[in-house]
C-alpha cells in the first residue's frame, strides 16, 4: 500500500517534470534571427531580415507582420497568399505587400528620428 502512494507520487513528479520542460521548450521557441527573403524570379539583390532586432529591439508582436495566419507564431511565406504576379484574394501581390509592410513602418519610424532603411539599396544590398 505505502509502496503503491510512493510510486504514485514519483510518476506523477516525473509526469509534471517532463510536461513543466515541454511547455518551456514551446513557450520560448524563438523565430529565426536571420532570413534571407528570395522571391521565385527575383532580379535584385535578395533582403536581409532579422527578426531578433524587430521583435526584440522594436517590440514587435509576431502578429504585427504574420497578420493573417492562425497561428502567428509559426507563419506561412507570404507568398502562400500573394502570389508573385497576380492579386488573389484583395491580396497585393508579393513585392508591394513586403514593400508596403516594410516600408510604411520604417518611413513612419524614420520620420520620428530612430533611422530605418527606405532606400532601394539598403535592403537589397549586393
Ligand atoms: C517586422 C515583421 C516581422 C515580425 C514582427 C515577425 N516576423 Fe517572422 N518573418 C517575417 C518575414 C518577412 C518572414 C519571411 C516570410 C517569407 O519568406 O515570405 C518571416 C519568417 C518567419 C518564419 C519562417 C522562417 C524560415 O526561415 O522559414 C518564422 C518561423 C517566423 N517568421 C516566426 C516569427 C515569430 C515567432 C515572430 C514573433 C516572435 C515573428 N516571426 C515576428 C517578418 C516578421
Ligand atoms: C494566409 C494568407 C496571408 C499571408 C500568409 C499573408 N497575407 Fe498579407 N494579406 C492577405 C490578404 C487576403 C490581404 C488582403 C485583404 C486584407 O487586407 O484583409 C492581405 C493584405 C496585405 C497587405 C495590405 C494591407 C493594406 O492595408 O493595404 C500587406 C502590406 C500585406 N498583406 C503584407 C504581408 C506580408 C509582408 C506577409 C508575410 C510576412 C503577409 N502579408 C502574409 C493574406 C495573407
Ligand atoms: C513595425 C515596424 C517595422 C516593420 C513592419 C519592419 N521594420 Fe525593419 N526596422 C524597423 C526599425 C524601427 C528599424 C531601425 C531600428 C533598428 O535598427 O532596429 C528597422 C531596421 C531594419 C533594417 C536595418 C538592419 C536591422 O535589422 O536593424 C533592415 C534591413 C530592415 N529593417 C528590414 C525590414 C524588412 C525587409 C521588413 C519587411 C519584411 C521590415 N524591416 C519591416 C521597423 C520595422
Ligand atoms: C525596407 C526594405 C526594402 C526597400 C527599402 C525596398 N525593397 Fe524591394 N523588396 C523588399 C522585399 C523584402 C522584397 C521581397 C523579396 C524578393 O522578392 O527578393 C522586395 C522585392 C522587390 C522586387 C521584386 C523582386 C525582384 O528582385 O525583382 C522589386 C522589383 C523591388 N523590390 C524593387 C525595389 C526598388 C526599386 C526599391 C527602391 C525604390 C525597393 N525595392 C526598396 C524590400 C525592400
Amino acid at each position: 500500500m505505502k509502496k503503491g502512494i510512493v510510486l504514485l507520487f514519483t510518476l506523477t513528479v516525473f509526469l509534471f517534470g517532463i510536461f513543466s520542460i515541454t511547455g518551456l521548450v514551446f513557450a520560448d521557441k524563438q523565430p529565426p534571427d536571420s532570413i534571407v527573403i528570395k522571391n521565385e524570379g527575383a532580379k535584385l539583390p535578395p533582403v536581409n531580415f532579422s527578426h531578433k532586432s524587430h521583435v526584440e529591439k522594436n517590440k514587435l508582436e509576431c502578429v504585427k507582420c504574420h497578420h493573417k495566419d492562425t497561428n502567428p507564431k509559426e507563419p506561412e511565406r507570404c507568398v502562400k497568399c500573394h502570389l508573385i504576379s497576380e492579386v488573389k484574394d484583395n491580396a497585393p501581390i508579393a513585392k508591394d505587400a513586403y514593400h508596403k509592410q516594410c516600408q510604411t513602418c520604417h518611413k513612419d519610424s524614420s520620420a520620428k528620428g530612430v533611422k530605418a532603411p527606405t532606400a532601394c539599396n539598403e535592403c537589397h544590398k549586393k
